[in-house]
């Protein structure tokens, strides 16, 4: 555990919407009143550059809404694609029964601004106040390992290889 805290490193909230920007499935980590909670979520967007600011659906059937709601922050962990099966199974039961973060053996690191925890096992993890993300961390890998994209019913695509063309957008 010791050894993913420090693989963290600050990440600059220039770089966050490179990260949002290509869409990948994300847990959305939450907590409150001393439980904490994590969900699978896809409905997101980018909605500003710096600071960076963040749209994204999350049902009121979840108990994650109950504790985002409650909280009024959150943080949104990018998962690497070879954590799939884990993102579908955090995406297909709820925390209001079971500690996820024990069930499907994720590690929680503690956040600096927000009161949800990190996930170790994330290429990267985004302290949000609701809307707005205050404080950005990257793991390893952050910069080449490949994501997962929802598709619908279940199918999923790891991100391809980066394509770099000349571009006045920062
Ligand atoms: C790939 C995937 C993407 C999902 N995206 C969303 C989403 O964007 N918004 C949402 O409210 N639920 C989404 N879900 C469903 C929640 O993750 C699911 O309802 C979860 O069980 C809620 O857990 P909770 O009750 O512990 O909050 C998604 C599920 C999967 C598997």
């Amino acid at each position: 555990m010791v050894a993913m805290k420090l693989a963290q490193r600050k990440l600059s909230l220039s770089r966050v919407y490179g990260l949002l920007e290509p869409g990948p499935v994300v847990l959305l980590a939450t907590a409150h009143g001393g439980r904490e909670n994590v969900m699978a979520m896809s409905w997101l967007t980018m909605m500003e550059f710096e600071p960076p600011l963040v749209g994204c659906v999350v049902s009121g059937r979840n108990w994650s809404f109950d504790l985002l709601s409650a909280a009024k922050s959150c943080v949104i962990a990018i998962p690497p694609a070879s954590l799939a099966r884990t993102v579908v199974g955090v995406g297909n039961c709820s925390g209001r029964r079971v500690d996820k973060f024990a069930k499907f053996g994720l590690t929680r690191l503690p956040a600096s601004e927000v009161g949800a925890p990190l996930v170790a096992e994330c290429v990267a993890n985004l302290e949000c106040f609701i809307l707005k993300v205050g404080a950005a961390w990257a793991g390893p890998g952050v910069a080449t390992r490949r994501l997962l994209h929802h598709r619908g019913r279940g199918v999923f695509f790891p991100s391809g290889a980066p394509m770099k063309l000349p571009s006045r957008m920062k």
